[in-house]
């Protein structure tokens, strides 16, 4: 049977929106069905996933930088002669570096020397400036770096500091949770999302399972502290952010930088969805868990789209060893 291209009688899209600036763009994602990398998984196994790179910064970043920002500017430690400086591994950086745009406030970011070229030139693209850490130090030493670049003039900066600021989850326990909740029709059964500060999987659970207790939260990390998933921290071996708490979660999935890989390439030749290295991870582990399921809805987070990897090794060479 031909599949059918137009949205069934009642999935038609939300009309088109109209805003006053590029931060009224955030948030309000899609949730796709993901079908053909799930077959073979149980008949009322259901995978869906949130396309975060649809925000307009690019990623699920998009969300707790906007937060972090509106909570600065309400205690009024974010105020007109203040530049926003925060170390990010690229997403949250281009993220703060469109809030500062649109906002008229300068931005510094702390972004580890390896870090794709293609963040580099979105990041300059919107204005900020960039101050590059080690890179055999990855993202703990952007935290370090960008802490002795506050210490050495502290009233000129505000930090968000997304890895100790509470408006992180908060941001995605006021949206992310509530628009999968209602994409669902509140029948989510498992959220799972790789954890990078974790204020993804802490917000967004928080708030899934205010609403049913009974949702499984679920954290996906690298199973080693040398991997190749940008965005994502290997917990046991990196200074742990003061947002996680890994006891308010039900499971943590580790998970091999080849199967993401795999699954990235997969999403984009079987799906039609060309997404970033943690997406692969995260779509990973749910068909991994969907497989030991009965019944289940499944949401996972895609955070970002592929076009800003394409210079990687994830699109250079890297073949399933
Ligand atoms: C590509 C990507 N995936 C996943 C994450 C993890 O999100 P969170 O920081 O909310 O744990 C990040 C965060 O930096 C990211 O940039």
């Amino acid at each position: 049977m031909a599949m059918s291209v137009t949205p069934p009688a009642g999935d038609a899209p939300p009309a088109s929106r109209r805003v006053p600036n590029v931060l009224g763009l955030v948030g309000n994602t899609p949730l796709v069905r993901i079908r053909k990398l799930a077959r073979g998984l149980p008949p009322e196994v259901r995978i869906f996933a949130k396309l975060e790179g649809f925000n307009p910064g690019g990623s699920v970043k998009d969300r707790p930088a906007l937060g972090m920002i509106q909570a600065g500017l309400e205690s009024g430690k974010l105020r007109p002669g203040k530049t926003i400086l925060d170390s990010t591994s690229g997403n949250t950086g281009i993220a703060l570096a469109m809030c500062g745009a649109a906002l008229g406030y300068p931005v510094e970011l702390v972004v580890p020397e390896n870090v794709s070229v293609e963040r580099k030139k979105i990041i300059a693209a919107l204005g900020a400036k960039i101050i590059y850490s080690d890179s055999l130090e990855g993202s703990d030493g952007a935290i370090r770096l960008c802490r002795e670049v506050l210490a050495r003039d502290p009233e000129r900066y505000f930090k968000p500091d997304q890895y100790f600021n509470p408006a992180n989850p908060e941001a995605h326990y006021r949206t992310t949770g509530p628009e999968i909740w209602e994409q669902t029709a509140g029948t989510v059964t498992h959220f799972l999302a790789g954890i990078g500060t974790g204020g993804t999987v802490m917000g967004t659970g928080r708030y899934l399972k205010e609403r049913n207790p009974a949702v499984q939260v679920i954290a996906v990390e690298p199973d080693d502290s040398f991997h190749g998933l940008e965005g994502l921290k290997h917990m046991a071996s990196s200074i742990v952010p003061g947002i996680y708490h890994e006891d308010e979660l039900d499971a943590k999935i580790p998970l091999g930088t080849d199967d993401a890989y795999e699954t990235v390439h997969r999403l984009g030749t079987e799906e039609g969805l060309v997404v970033g290295q943690s997406s692969g991870a995260a779509l990973f582990a749910a068909l991994q868990l969907g497989r030991t399921l009965e019944r289940a809805t499944i949401v996972t987070i895609l955070p970002d789209f592929g076009d800003r990897y394409l210079s990687t090794n994830l699109w250079i060479g890297w073949q399933r060893p």
